[in-house]
């Protein structure tokens, strides 16, 4: 089946930071305020004459993510609460040119992920709270979402791609898709599509142009692929909210992350980890911290990560194996033990077996990635089977999920 290369790319870059903000983030209580709180418009819209994005720095977020080993971001251009971080060109007052902000956050965006080598997508909402056409004229309405996502593709150069999210807030309404997907497809041929079929209808194909399917909050299965190949994306917050949560102190773990990132890869997905900068773009020290300790982890063992391939190679419970460049594979091994004295090392000990199915080249050699230590393994290439010795962490360290990489012979 042919993969489209845009797609090839999408899912070679395999890590992405999402970045929720907008004048909710001011509130600190989510990006579901305005309607949670069912707060009036007029009261809601005073939000835009207090943010000044005086603490948003394009160049600081691009770095943290490219520390994390991400290779593409998503920012929010416009959320449901209606406000656009980018200048919308006389299309509407309720952007940040009108805001004391007065600059466009997304045009600096866009140039610090290009600096940084990273890949800029934009999060576009269309299901609004604040434009009155949303309830009352959805036909103008979507001939303002049109223009305004025309303005994302017009304004900004060459974009890695739009990702939508709302049509499942009307499931029955014609959005005029065709109109929406094909003007993208003219003015960005190389940019994927991507519609958040949102917690309840994860991995639908919502449409034929779609190149990615999403997994909001949810761990994306291998798809069975007809028609068309399409990629898979899942999408998880680092604590409970996308938008800022000031009280909100439930953070994954680091290994959380890490195994997340791992099942992904396993299921041929990409994952894609939020951020939600402060009201005036700060980024939270506990976010920053979650990002950059999984980027020392991607420091050790990103190439599995970003170069490795579904091939059917599978381990005991979560372990399995990817089909890597060049006659290699990766074979991620979970819930490794400490060598280390048992008086002072909690969980598993040492060394365990880790046997795997599937492989049927000859490997001459395998080796950690993280220390380059040679292990020794037995294979029958004719059943497929290889079993690994896999030797605990030297004490001293606990990665989570640790990949030795095999040459074949
Ligand atoms: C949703 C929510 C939203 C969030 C998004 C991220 O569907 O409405 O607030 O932006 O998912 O996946």
């Amino acid at each position: 089946m042919i993969k489209e290369k845009r797609i090839e790319e999408f899912e070679k870059m395999a890590f992405g930071i999402f970045v929720h903000w907008g004048l909710y983030s001011q509130m600190g209580r989510g990006e579901w305020i305005m309607h949670q709180d069912r707060i009036p418009k007029e009261q809601y819209r005073k939000l835009q004459s207090t943010f000044t994005a005086e603490d948003f720095d394009g160049t600081i977020l691009a770095r943290l993510a490219k520390k994390a080993g991400a290779k593409y971001m998503v920012l929010t251009t416009r959320h449901h609460e209606g406000f656009s971080l980018y200048d919308t060109r006389g299309l509407s007052d309720y952007d940040v040119m009108h805001s004391p902000a007065g600059r466009d956050l997304i045009a600096e965006y866009v140039q610090a992920c290009r600096k940084e080598g990273l890949v800029p997508f934009f999060y576009h909402t269309t299901l609004d709270w604040y434009q009155p056409s949303f309830e009352n004229d959805f036909d103008a309405y979507l001939d303002y979402l049109y223009q305004s996502v025309e303005i994302l593709c017009t304004q900004y150069g060459k974009i890695g791609g739009l990702w939508f999210d709302g049509n499942w807030s009307r499931p029955q309404a014609d959005w005029k898709l065709d109109r929406l997907y094909g003007m993208i497809r003219r003015y960005q041929p190389d940019a994927m599509i991507i519609n958040n079929t949102g917690l309840d209808d994860r991995g639908r194909v919502s449409h034929r142009e779609v190149d990615s399917v999403t997994f909001e909050q949810g761990m994306p299965a291998l798809r069975d692929q007809n028609g068309k190949y399409v990629a898979s994306e899942m999408c998880m917050t680092m604590n409970d909210h996308w938008g800022y949560g000031k009280g909100d102190f439930h953070y994954k773990s680091p290994g959380e992350c890490i195994r997340t990132l791992c099942l992904c890869r396993k299921a041929g997905a990409n994952l894609l980890l939020n951020i939600g900068p402060m009201g005036q773009g700060a980024i939270p020290e506990m976010s920053e911290a979650l990002a950059l300790c999984i980027g020392e982890w991607m420091n050790l063992f990103g190439e599995a990560i970003y170069t490795g391939k579904p091939a059917g190679i599978q381990g005991e419970r979560d372990d399995f194996g990817l089909a890597g460049d060049e006659g290699s594979v990766y074979l991620f091994v979970f819930d490794l033990g400490i060598s280390g004295n048992e008086n002072v090392t909690v969980g598993k000990r040492g060394s365990r077996l880790a046997t795997f199915s599937g492989i049927h080249q000859k490997i001459k050699k395998i080796q950690w990635m993280d220390n380059g230590q040679e292990l020794s393994f037995m294979q029958d290439p004719e059943q497929g089977m290889l079993t690994l010795h896999a030797t605990g962490f030297d004490y001293g360290c606990q990665y989570v999920v640790r990949i030795a990489k095999g040459s074949i012979a």
